[in-house]
């Protein structure tokens, strides 16, 4: 068969699986199968690309070898809590794969046409952004540089010359590819620097959002790399990336009630914020103690549980489990509702829940969950706060007014599973700590729930 029809029979199928694969994605039981299938997808790409191209093999498959060692190792090595990191990390590298082939095409092509030099010069652009921006949300996410807003006077400004500089050195080049050799060096560095220098004002709390957003530009970048280069794949798998990458940023503003403006310019995100006019809550706060809860647990025949960022800085979601193996014993139905942004990443609750093997279809989204929530006897909250703050829907004077919430407020007993009455990633007062069927298990999330289990066993 002629190669080249062979190339094309092969994408498509590339493409097939890439798609089915993203989509399965989104079930949390399909995950790891939507994973395998865009690889084997990729893995199908990358063979037929290499077919009778002249290649010196022994390079690439050298290259190959390394990068798939190095895959194998940092999958296996990372703890589920830095996932975040080695997403930005990958998304770093595909942003600089991105840039090297825009300069291999400028570099290697005698006569660059006005079309691929536009898409050389977006691929050098977009690439060099997203290397540097995911460094930095690399660094702040892993505390090796400072998770607070770098902020200094003039910024925009700065920002505005850094962005400047290369669209003008790109039109120059463009239009005049043959002698633009420092037109293309100067977008280069400023590329590098831009990504730098619009990462590092962003708060360190805010870098998921950055993440999905470099994981869009990565994709961008390929996509334009893909023209370069004449390689349809290439432009489906990067625009794939890209609008992926850009619809999980926009899930994710739209959970946190803010805009994307909000979080890339605001200088949010690195503590607490002020909690200004949010008004007087009414209604008195009522703890309660481990055998207490037991009693009215004791006789729940329907349990919601609610984790939040907290559950995975006690890195209670095994003992959670186990509590909920113990209520499932005494007869209650048990259910796990996840708010999209519960925790510091996308799916953070999902994976937490995951290594401690928690049924899949005991997990509830939000918007499922919701409904049935009057008919369910206990709601436990356990290290979770904004994500169930009930001002989001009551009090049109909080800034967390429209966020989506889980109605915990709305099950018969609400148990809530935290330290101190200290406010969440807000930074604001929770009326839920008030309301008449809230109770307070105050203390560190994995010894109460320990103590409930243990009041179970007992
Ligand atoms: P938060 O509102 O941040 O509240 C977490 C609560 O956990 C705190 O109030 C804290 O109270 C408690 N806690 C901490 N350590 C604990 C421990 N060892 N034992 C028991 N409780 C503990 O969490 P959430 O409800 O999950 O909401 C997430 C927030 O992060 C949202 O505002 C969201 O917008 C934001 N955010 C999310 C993401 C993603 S993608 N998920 C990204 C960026 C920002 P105490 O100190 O009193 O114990």
């Amino acid at each position: 068969m002629n190669i080249e029809y062979l190339k094309i029979i092969v994408y498509a199928i590339s493409t097939l699986l890439f798609v089915f694969g993203l989509k399965m994605l989104g079930k949390t039981h399909l995950a790891r199968r939507g994973n395998m299938l865009s690889s084997l997808g990729m893995l199908l790409a990358i063979l037929v690309t290499l077919i009778g191209n002249g290649f010196d093999y022994k390079w690439i498959a050298g290259g190959m070898i390394v990068g798939t060692l190095a895959g194998v190792l940092v999958a296996r090595l990372i703890v589920m809590t830095r996932m975040p990191e080695m997403v930005a990390l990958l998304n770093g590298f595909g942003g600089i794969s991105s840039l090297l082939l825009g300069w291999a095409v400028y570099v290697e092509t005698p006569a660059l046409d006005t079309f691929t030099a536009a898409t050389v010069f977006l691929s050098v652009l977009i690439g060099g952004i997203t290397f540097t921006g995911s460094l930095m949300a690399w660094g702040k996410l892993g505390e090796f540089i400072s998770g607070k807003p770098f902020l200094f006077s003039g910024q925009m400004f700065i920002n505005g010359i850094f962005l400047g500089v290369p669209l003008v050195a790109g039109l120059l080049f463009v239009l005049h590819p043959d002698s633009g050799t420092l037109y293309f060096y100067i977008i280069i560095v400023a590329a590098l620097l831009l990504g730098i220098t619009s990462v590092l004002p962003i708060g360190g709390a805010d870098m998921p959002v950055v993440i999905s957003l470099m994981n869009s530009y990565s994709g961008l970048a390929a996509a334009a790399a893909g023209f370069a280069v004449n390689n349809i794949l290439l432009i489906v798998a990067g625009s794939l990336v890209g609008a992926s990458g850009i619809i999980l940023t926009n899930i994710m503003c739209k959970s946190m009630n803010r805009t994307l403006i909000n979080v890339l310019f605001s200088g949010f995100g690195a503590a607490p914020g002020g909690g200004e006019g949010e008004g007087e809550i009414e209604g008195t706060v009522k703890p309660i103690n481990a055998d207490d809860a037991y009693l009215i647990l004791e006789s729940a025949s329907s349990v919601v549980i609610v984790p939040g960022y907290g559950l995975a800085v006690a890195q209670a979601q095994h003992a959670v489990r186990e509590l909920g193996d113990v209520l499932e014993e005494n007869g209650a139905e048990v259910r796990y509702a996840i708010h999209p942004v519960a925790g510091r990443m996308p799916g953070h609750m999902n994976v937490l829940l995951a290594e401690a093997s928690v049924p899949y279809d005991q997990l509830y989204e939000m918007d499922a969950i919701n409904p049935v929530m009057e008919s369910v006897d206990v709601a436990i909250v356990i290290g979770a706060n904004d994500v169930v703050n009930p001002a989001a829907r009551e009090n049109e004077s909080s800034p967390i007014y429209g966020m989506p919430i889980i109605n915990v407020d709305k099950a018969k007993t609400v148990f809530v599973l935290k330290r101190s009455m200290a406010a969440g990633f807000a930074g604001i007062q929770n009326s839920l700590f008030y309301k008449e069927n809230t109770r307070m298990l105050f203390g560190d999330a994995k010894e109460s729930v320990q103590n409930l289990v243990g009041a179970f066993k007992d």
